[in-house]
């Protein structure tokens, strides 16, 4: 069903969130019918520029990243409804500006006064903007209207920053009022984690200690920092992707089962296992995680430069593009159980993969046999792309002798549901506009992301890595993070 009547505000309407993915979401939202009949979209942003020309940009925009073709009967009808504000984030007047633009707009387009206002600026004035909107009066709720804030990540720069930022946002806004959008648990295949293992009787029963050796977690990236050098710089992959997308995948995996599916029971869970990961000490962070920066290579047959190369980069720049960590849980469930993590730009190939790697069997009868290839059972979820749940474990090769090799067993998304051509936002912003937070972070979730990471940044900096470039681009990343593993007997899984 359409959500209430409602306008979405979208603070950073001119940049490249709002054209790559905002804008292609709603537009797929609208295609469904998911947006409500009375809806009104405004963008905010400092660039000069008229209603007509917002509106023209737009049009433009869509034309360019939209992930299904575009039918004009469905962006007509959106495009009337776009509206844009030029102004400074911190002046008192934008919010003058914006406060008579929405009492007109809900004229206009019947939107009943029921706001969502979408951060998606830099982190810098998330804090600002909360304030302002406060001060104005435009976040204040009553029984008939209901008043949200989106914000982007990245939430905070450490445990600290994460804190100061909850409180300040939180002299304004009811914790209820809250988004922080992590748009990893907008994929369709990250949701599928919860019904993978809570939805089927089969898997759960082993996923434990008793079963399951170690996991492993890889978010592989080819693209290296796409004209972002200068956020990157002061972010890092550990603060880009860690700290967020890998501790939700995390989070998913290795989760109690919630009471029910309510936002609050969701998110106690994920608080609970990410409060039991044993944070790194300073001596810890030399043996258990790994940081990498890449250099020059070649990544699908196109030579790339280095990291310090990329336009408003440090040359001598010390942030990683790379990072590789073993962490363990301690709870009754994964006491023991090793999970490595592992991130990078600019890497062999784009993927995002969880790969369980299960006990191998107590005895062994086909010693004397001879023996292919005796692999360990693995389950590999496979985020993107080629989006499926794969099942290796090891078969009779036909024939007199008795030999075993590696076999596979496959669920491909597309067999059965065709391809998603979805951007991951639709969900995240339908869910906001009807109030379910369940697929965004509270703010306890997001300090204990940073509770976990922040050791290891605080040691990063007392120490320069000396060795850096340490990976070709087009590789898979540093020798260290290979070592990781094979120290422990063991070895990162290889995509296929
Ligand atoms: C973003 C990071 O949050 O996620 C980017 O800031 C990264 O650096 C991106 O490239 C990866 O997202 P996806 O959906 O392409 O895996």
């Amino acid at each position: 069903h359409p959500p209430e009547p409602c306008v979405i505000v979208i603070f950073g309407a001119a940049g490249d969130l709002t054209k790559r993915l905002l804008l292609p979401a709603l537009y797929n939202l609208k295609q469904s019918n998911l947006l409500p009949p009375e809806f009104a979209i405004i963008g905010v942003a400092h660039t000069p520029m008229s209603q007509d020309d917002f509106r023209s940009k737009l049009a433009q925009d869509i034309r360019q990243f939209a992930t299904i073709p575009v039918d004009v009967n469905v962006w007509q009808p959106l495009e009337q409804k776009l509206y844009y504000l030029a102004g400074e984030f911190n002046s008192d007047d934008t919010y003058h500006r914006l406060q008579d633009l929405l009492t007109q707009v809900d004229q206009d387009c019947g939107t009943k006064g029921n706001y969502l206002f979408y951060l998606a600026t830099g982190s810098n004035f998330f804090g600002d903007i909360i304030t302002q909107l406060g001060a104005a009066g435009l976040v204040r709720e009553d029984k008939d209207h209901w008043r949200r804030v989106i914000i982007e990540k990245p939430f905070g720069h450490d445990l600290d920053s994460a804190r100061a930022l909850n409180k300040s946002i939180g002299a304004v806004l009811q914790e209820k009022q809250i988004y922080r959008i992590d748009h990893y648990l907008g994929k369709e295949t990250v949701q599928n984690i919860l019904v993978f293992r809570f939805g089927n009787g089969l898997f759960e029963p082993i996923w434990n200690r008793e079963h399951i050796d170690h996991v492993q977690i890889t978010v592989a990236e080819t693209v290296g920092v796409e004209g972002r050098g200068n956020f990157y710089e002061g972010t890092g992959t550990v603060r880009d992707m860690v700290q967020n997308h890998l501790f939700q995948l995390l989070a998913m995996i290795a989760m109690e089962p919630p009471i029910s599916f309510s936002a609050d029971e969701v998110r106690d869970e994920k608080s609970k296992l990410l409060k039991s990961i044993i944070p790194l000490t300073a001596e810890d962070v030399q043996q258990f995680a790994v940081r990498g920066q890449y250099a020059a290579g070649m990544v699908k047959d196109t030579q790339v430069p280095a990291y310090r190369a990329e336009p408003r980069v440090a040359s001598d720049s010390t942030t990683e593009t790379y990072a590789a960590l073993k962490l363990n849980i301690d709870n009754w469930r994964w006491a023991g159980v090793p999970f490595y993590l592992r991130t990078g730009k600019r890497l062999a190939k784009r993927v995002t993969e969880i790969a369980i790697q299960f006990k191998q069997v107590p005895s062994l009868l086909f010693r004397q046999t001879s023996i292919a290839r005796l692999t360990p059972n693995f389950l590999t979820i496979r985020i993107q792309p080629q989006e499926g749940i794969h099942l290796q474990f090891g078969a009779k090769v036909p024939g007199p002798a008795m030999a075993m090799d590696a076999v596979k067993m496959g669920f491909c998304y597309t067999d059965y549901f065709g391809t998603i051509p979805s951007t991951g936002y639709e969900t995240l912003l339908y869910d906001c506009m009807i109030g379910d937070a369940t697929l965004f972070q509270r703010a306890d979730n997001v300090e204990l992301g940073w509770r976990v990471v922040t050791p290891i940044l605080e040691a990063w900096t007392t120490t320069s890595p000396e060795n850096f470039p340490n990976y070709v681009s087009g590789s898979w990343g540093p020798s260290a993070a290979d070592d990781l593993l094979v120290r422990d007997g063991r070895q990162w899984h290889k995509t296929d």
